[in-house]
């Protein structure tokens, strides 16, 4: 049966052909266990691929293949097909019908294409495709119903391509999408219901697009929503307003100013421009909390009292040069640490004594004091056995390490003499600080100006 309306099907499209050429590619010359290779079709190519249906084939992959659309015979020569990977094929655009018979059809993988434009109705008859790939194309626009049909469609992936706006009914035909990726795309803003049918997402990133402001309101009716990605936009002051979510990735935006509302687990807020700890009703059952490469420069005792559910803190280059005593007072169950590539000079150990918890420490590229660190070492890094990493930094661009991390030391003289004035020693240390970061970058060998540095203090 199958086989016969097969036929026919072979004679229905070439008596249809009046331009362009019939082909012959078999298959069989191509494909070894699902691996099809070195396939060239263009785009005016009638394609025939097989004399009769090859059944009981799931996965079909191309590699090192030209292939300007798909063959229309596709799915009637491999009726059981399940999953199609024409990644990097320089697909360049669909024909019409393209799924009739693609029934089995649940993977569809065809990123790194060429494809300008997904027409209206193109994928009738893949009513049970369940993933769908058309990342890194050339998609500048989309059509209301380009997905029209796709109502088992679960993972949509349109990231790395050139979307500039989206029609607002254009992710309705997808009632049981779960996950959508957008980013890397030119969007500036969405239809504000254009998610209003698709109540079931858990995961949409929307990261490196030129969104200006992101609005709660995109997904109020949306219970199952667990990770959000909105890094990389242009985003200066956000209010984020979820009764729950999983993860929030807010890296690599402009932001001054974050409010968030509701309960967040995982909070990834790197490079950005916070001077401050996020104002956050529900710190308590923040677990993860990355505010790396942000200016925030200095916390006060309280700025973390709330945040008591903390596993993992990251302040990595944040220009801190001090933590006030009592600062990590309720992070008591705090895992990892990070700390590393400040400013800091001294502290007073007694800083990190509620971290009972603490399995990782990281400390390193500061500007530590010798006797400091050594201290630190001995009385709690090493006593609880906790990981840290050492300093990658030459020997002569540094007076001595402990256990790997680089440090200074102060003349004797002068630390004595500066003893009796804390000020102009934090002052100093500052100074010597930013010199640092600054000689840094031009030149490593800043040891000679501390070494001047150091003279000018003991003449002062
Ligand atoms: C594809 O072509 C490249 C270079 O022509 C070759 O190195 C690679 O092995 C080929 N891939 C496969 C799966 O045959
Ligand atoms: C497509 O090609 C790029 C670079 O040529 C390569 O990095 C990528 O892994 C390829 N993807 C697939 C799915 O073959
Ligand atoms: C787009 O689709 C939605 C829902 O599918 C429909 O309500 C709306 O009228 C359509 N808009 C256009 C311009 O076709
Ligand atoms: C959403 O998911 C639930 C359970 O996972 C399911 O019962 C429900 O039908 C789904 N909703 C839609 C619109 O697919
Ligand atoms: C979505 O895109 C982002 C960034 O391009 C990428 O890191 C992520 O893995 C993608 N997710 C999926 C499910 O494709
Ligand atoms: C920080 O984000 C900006 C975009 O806002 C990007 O250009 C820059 O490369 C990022 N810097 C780092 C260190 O990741
Ligand atoms: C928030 O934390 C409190 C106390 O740890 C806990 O009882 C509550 O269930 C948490 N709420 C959510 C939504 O995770
Ligand atoms: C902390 O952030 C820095 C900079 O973003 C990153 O390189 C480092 O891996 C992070 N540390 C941890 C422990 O994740
Ligand atoms: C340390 O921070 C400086 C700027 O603050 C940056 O240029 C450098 O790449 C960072 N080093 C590492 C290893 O992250």
């Amino acid at each position: 049966m199958k086989s016969s309306a097969f036929v026919i099907l072979i004679f229905a499209i070439c008596s249809s052909v009046n331009s362009g050429q019939l082909k012959r590619v078999w298959m069989q010359d191509h494909c070894t266990s699902g691996l099809c290779q070195g396939v060239t079709i263009s785009r005016d190519d009638y394609v025939i691929l097989s004399n009769t249906p090859i059944t009981k084939q799931i996965i079909l992959t191309f590699v090192n293949s030209t292939i300007a659309k798909i063959p229309h015979l596709m799915f009637d020569t491999f009726p059981d097909l399940q999953i199609l990977r024409m990644d990097n094929c320089s697909v360049e655009t669909f024909e019409k019908p393209q799924f009739e018979g693609a029934s089995n059809l649940m993977g569809l993988f065809l990123a790194n294409n060429q494809i300008r434009d997904i027409p209206k109705n193109i994928f009738l008859g893949a009513d049970n495709l369940n993933t769908l790939s058309l990342a890194g194309n050339q998609l500048r626009h989309l059509q209301n119903q380009s997905f029209n049909a796709l109502k088992e469609l679960k993972s949509l992936d349109l990231s790395h391509n050139k979307l500039e706006n989206l029609p607002p009914g254009v992710f309705s035909p997808m009632r049981k999408l779960m996950e959508l990726n957008l980013s890397n795309n030119q969007l500036t803003a969405m239809p504000e219901r254009i998610f209003e049918k698709t109540p079931n997402l858990t995961k949409v990133h929307l990261s490196y697009n030129k969104f200006l402001k992101f609005e709660s309101e995109y997904f109020k009716n949306h219970p199952k929503l667990s990770l959000l990605d909105i890094s990389g936009n242009p985003l200066v002051d956000t209010t984020i307003n979820f009764d729950v979510l999983d993860t929030l990735l807010a890296n690599d935006c402009e932001l001054h100013k974050l409010t968030i509302y509701g309960y967040v687990k995982e909070v990834e807020l790197r490079n950005n421009s916070l001077q401050d700890i996020p104002n956050f009703p529900n710190a308590a059952n923040v677990t993860v909390l990355d505010l790396s490469i942000n200016p925030i420069a200095s916390l006060e005792a309280t700025s973390l009292r709330r945040y008591i559910g903390l596993a993992k803190l990251n302040f990595s280059r944040t220009k801190i040069h001090d933590f006030p005593e009592g600062v990590f007072k309720k992070q008591t169950k705090l895992k990892v640490l990070d700390i590393s590539n400040n400013s800091l000079y001294n502290l007073k150990v007694s800083v990190f004594d509620n971290l009972k918890a603490l399995q990782y420490f990281y400390f390193h590229q500061n500007n530590w004091n010798c006797d400091f660190l050594q201290l630190l070492m001995n009385s709690y890094v090493k006593r609880r056995e906790i990981v840290f990493a050492e300093d990658d930094l030459e020997p002569d661009k540094v007076d001595d390490y402990v256990d790997g991390v680089a440090c200074w030391y102060e003349s004797s003289r002068t630390s004595k003499k500066c003893s009796e004035d804390g000020e102009s020693v934090l002052e100093l240390a500052i100074i010597r600080n930013d010199i640092k970061a600054f000689v840094e970058t031009v030149d490593k060998k800043f040891v000679k100006i501390f070494r001047l540095l150091d003279e000018i203090k003991s003449k002062v």
